[in-house]
C-alpha cells in the first residue's frame, strides 16, 4: 500500500476522537430508516433492494432481481422503465404536479421556481426536439453546461428518448471534452453560450468550437443562452436551445429501456492519462439512489433539500438530479461560487429557501471555517435538520464546525462515502439509528457489505486498517469501463478474489466504524475532485520546455490535497517563475484550470531507483517536508537535499498565492 493522504499523527489524532452523538430522540422517533433495518437488509439483502425497486413505476414488471456472473451484474432483469417517467411523470400523475421541484438561483441574483409539471414539460419539449434531430436510444450524447435548469432537462431528455448522457464538467478544457466525446462517440453536444463564475464569464461555446475542430461523431451541438453575449454559431451544425424547442408539444412519448440498458457514462480519472468511462444503466442505479437518498437523509415530503455540489460530478447526478426527482423532493440548484458577492452566499440560500437539509464537501466546510462563523450567524438557518458530507474524509475539527455553526448543534451530520463507481452512499449513517462520530463515516448502509483487508486479502480485525473493499453486488453499482471490459475487471476485480477494489484506505475502529484516510493509488483528491498524477504528469511532459515531471498530492488545510509537481527541464530552457507559470497555464489548456499544480518544482533530475523507476514515495515525503525514510534505493542521493530545499521554496511561493 502507497503512503494514505493523511499523516501518521492525523491518523493517530483521529482514533483518539472520543466524542459521540447519539441520535436526538424526537429525530429517531421520526425518521424513515427504523432500528432492524439492517438486520432485515442482511437477512435477505436481494428483497430489501427489490422493496425499493417496487418504489418505482415500470412499464413492465421485472422478473429476476439480481443475475450475478461476476464481476458482472445484471439487476432487475425483464423489467422496463424509463428513468424521467420515474423523475417526472408519475409525480404529476400522482396529483403533485405544483409542487417545486427546483428553487433556482443564479449567480447574478436571477431566481426562479420550477414545478414538477413545468419541468415535465421542458424536458418533453426538449426530448421531443432530440429526436426530431435525430438522436435516438443507443446513442451518446455529450453535455457540458452550466449548473442552470437546462442541464438536468438535458439530461432527463436524453434519458426520456433512451440516449445515454454523458456530462462533462463545466470546468473542463477543450482537450479534455475532446477525449471525452470521442471515447463514447457522441452524436451531439449540449452546451451554452457562458457560464457565470464569481462574477466572470466561462467560454463554453468556445470551448465547445475547439473541441468540435476533432470531434467527427458530433452532428450537432445544442446552445442555451446562459449570459447573453454573441457566440460563433456554425451553419448546421449548431443550433439555440430555443429553436430546438420552438413548437414541440409538452409531451414526449418515453422510451421503454431494459433494466440494464445503458443511463449514462461519467468519466473518471484512474491510474493511467485515460479518463475511465464509468457505465451506468437504468434500474439498478435508480434503486440505489433513491433509497440512499431517502434513508441516509431521512427525506420527508416538506424538506427542502440542497446538494451544494456541481451536476457535473456524480454527486450532483446522483444526488441533484436522479435520487431527488425520483423521492419527489423539492431541491435547491445554485450556478455560482459560495463567495460571490460575498461570503455568506450560501447561507443567505439557506436562509431563503429554507433549506432543510444540505449536502456538501469538507473542503467548502473548511473554506467556510476560514472565513469565520460571523458569516453564517448573518442568517437565519434554524430550518436545518440534517448536514451532509461527501467527496474526501472530513477532520473532526470541520466536522466539528460543521455541526455547531451550520447545524446550530442539533442537526446529525451524515459523512457519505461512496464513488462514481458506486452511483450511491454506500458507507454512511442512517441518521434516526447511528450514533455518530466526528471524522467517521459510521456503517454500511444496508444490504452493503463491506469489508477491511490486508495485502492477502484477508479481513483485518476490528481496531485495524488496510483495503476498502465491498463483498456483494448492489445495484447502483458501475456495469463496467465503456469499451474496456479487461480495464474493469484489472481495475476493480483481479487484486482480491470475489471482492471490488474501492482504492481507498480506511481504518474500523473497536465498534465497527469507518475511517477513511484517503486514496491508496496515484489519484489525488483535490477539493472532492478526482485528478490522476499520470494525466497531469502528461500534460506537463506535453510542454516543449519539459523533459520529464512527477505529479503528487500534498496534504491541503483546506483543499485535502494540492496538486504538487517536480518538473525537469530540457537543456536551453530556464526554471524561472515564468515558465512556472506558463507550464500551470500549460496544464490548465490540455486539462482544466483546476488540475494546475498549486506547487512547482524545478530540478535538475527526479529521483528515482537504479532500475529508473520515480519515487513517488520520497517525492510525496519531500512535498510534505517529511523526514525522509530510506533512501538507500535511490540511484543519486545528492539530488534530494537539493530538492528538499527548493519544494521548500515552491511551499512557501505556494503559501503566498
Ligand atoms: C473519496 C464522489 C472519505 C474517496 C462521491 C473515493 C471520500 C473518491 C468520501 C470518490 C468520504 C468520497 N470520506 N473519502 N465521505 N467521499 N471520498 O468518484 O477517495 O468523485 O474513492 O465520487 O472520493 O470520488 P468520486
Amino acid at each position: 500500500m502507497t503512503t494514505p493522504t493523511h499523516t501518521t499523527e492525523a491518523i493517530e489524532a483521529l482514533f483518539n476522537e472520543a466524542r459521540k452523538f447519539p441520535p436526538p430522540p424526537e429525530f429517531a422517533k421520526h425518521a424513515n430508516a427504523q432500528p432492524g433495518i439492517y438486520e432485515e437488509a442482511e437477512r435477505d439483502y436481494e428483497r430489501f433492494w427489490a422493496s425499493w425497486a417496487d418504489k418505482l413505476e415500470w412499464m413492465k414488471p421485472y422478473e429476476t432481481v439480481l443475475e450475478w456472473n461476476e464481476p458482472f451484474a445484471k439487476w432487475f432483469t425483464g423489467g422496463t422503465l424509463n428513468a424521467s417517467v420515474n423523475a417526472l411523470d408519475r409525480h404529476v400523475r400522482a396529483g403533485r404536479g405544483t409542487k417545486i421541484a427546483f428553487y433556482y438561483e443564479g449567480e447574478p441574483g436571477d431566481r426562479w421556481t420550477i414545478t414538477y409539471s413545468q419541468l415535465l414539460d421542458d424536458v418533453c419539449r426538449f426530448a421531443n426536439g432530440l429526436r426530431k434531430l435525430g438522436v435516438k436510444k443507443g446513442d451518446r450524447v455529450a453535455i457540458y453546461m452550466p449548473m442552470i435548469p437546462e442541464l438536468p432537462v438535458a439530461m432527463l431528455a436524453c434519458a426520456r428518448v433512451g440516449a445515454a448522457h454523458s456530462v462533462i464538467f463545466g470546468g473542463f478544457s477543450p482537450d479534455s471534452i475532446v477525449d471525452r466525446v470521442n471515447d463514447s462517440h457522441c452524436v451531439a453536444l449540449i452546451t451554452a453560450d457562458q457560464g457565470w463564475r464569481r462574477g466572470n464569464k466561462v467560454p463554453l461555446k468556445a470551448n465547445c468550437d475547439k473541441a468540435m475542430e476533432s470531434t467527427p461523431s458530433v452532428r450537432h451541438c445544442i446552445v442555451a443562452k446562459r449570459v447573453g453575449d454573441a457566440v460563433e454559431m456554425q451553419d448546421g451544425r449548431d443550433l439555440w436551445w430555443s429553436d430546438v424547442v420552438a413548437e414541440q408539444p409538452a409531451t414526449c412519448e418515453p422510451e421503454p429501456m431494459d433494466a440494464e440498458d445503458l443511463l449514462y457514462l461519467l468519466y473518471t480519472s484512474g491510474t493511467t492519462a485515460k479518463p475511465k468511462g464509468i457505465k451506468h444503466t437504468t434500474a439498478g442505479y435508480l434503486v440505489g439512489v433513491t433509497a440512499t437518498h431517502n434513508l441516509v437523509f431521512d427525506l420527508k415530503e416538506n424538506d427542502v433539500y440542497w446538494c451544494a455540489a456541481d451536476i457535473g460530478w456524480v454527486t450532483g447526478h446522483s444526488y441533484i438530479v436522479y435520487g431527488p426527482l425520483c423521492n419527489g423532493a423539492t431541491s435547491v440548484i445554485y450556478e455560482g461560487t459560495p463567495d460571490f458577492p460575498d461570503k455568506d452566499r450560501l447561507w443567505s440560500i439557506v436562509e431563503r429557501y429554507k433549506v432543510s437539509i444540505l449536502y456538501t464537501a469538507p473542503t467548502a466546510i473548511r473554506t467556510f471555517m476560514k472565513w469565520g462563523a460571523e458569516y453564517p450567524k448573518q442568517h437565519d438557518m434554524s430550518s436545518l435538520r440534517v448536514l451532509g458530507s461527501v467527496g474526501e474524509p472530513i477532520n473532526p475539527e470541520a466536522w466539528m464546525w460543521y455541526h455547531e455553526h451550520i447545524g446550530g448543534g442539533r442537526c446529525p451530520v451524515v459523512d457519505t462515502w461512496w464513488q462514481t463507481e458506486t452511483g450511491a452512499i454506500m458507507i454512511a449513517p442512517l441518521p434516526g439509528i447511528t450514533t455518530l462520530k466526528p471524522g467517521s463515516a459510521t456503517k454500511p448502509f444496508p444490504a452493503i457489505q463491506a469489508d477491511i483487508v490486508n495485502e492477502q486479502g484477508e479481513s483485518v480485525p476490528l481496531g485495524g486498517g488496510g483495503y476498502i473493499v465491498l463483498k456483494r453486488p448492489w445495484p447502483s453499482m458501475l456495469r463496467g469501463i465503456w469499451g474496456d471490459d479487461d480495464r474493469y475487471v484489472h481495475t476493480y476485480w483481479s487484486r482480491f478474489q470475489h471482492m471490488y477494489l474501492a482504492g481507498d484506505g480506511c481504518k474500523r475502529d473497536l465498534e465497527g466504524d469507518y475511517w477513511f484516510m484517503g486514496r491508496i493509488d496515484d489519484v489525488m483528491n483535490v477539493s472532492g475532485h478526482r485528478i490522476s498524477t499520470t494525466e497531469v504528469e502528461s500534460a506537463l511532459v506535453d510542454h516543449p520546455a519539459v523533459a520529464e515531471a512527477a505529479v503528487v498530492g500534498r496534504l491541503d488545510d483546506v483543499t485535502g490535497q494540492a496538486i504538487c509537481a517536480f518538473v525537469s527541464i530540457r537543456s536551453g530552457f530556464e526554471g524561472s517563475k515564468e515558465l512556472g507559470d506558463e507550464l500551470r497555464r500549460h496544464v490548465g489548456e490540455k486539462l482544466g484550470k483546476f488540475t494546475q499544480p498549486k506547487y512547482l518544482t524545478f530540478t535538475q533530475e527526479l529521483p528515482k531507483t537504479r532500475s529508473g523507476k520515480i519515487m513517488r514515495r520520497l517525492l510525496r515525503d519531500i512535498a510534505e517536508g517529511r523526514m525522509l525514510g530510506d533512501t538507500t534505493t535511490l540511484a543519486d542521493s545528492s539530488i534530494v537535499a537539493e530538492l528538499q530545499e527548493r519544494a521548500k521554496a515552491a511551499a512557501a511561493a505556494g503559501k503566498d498565492e
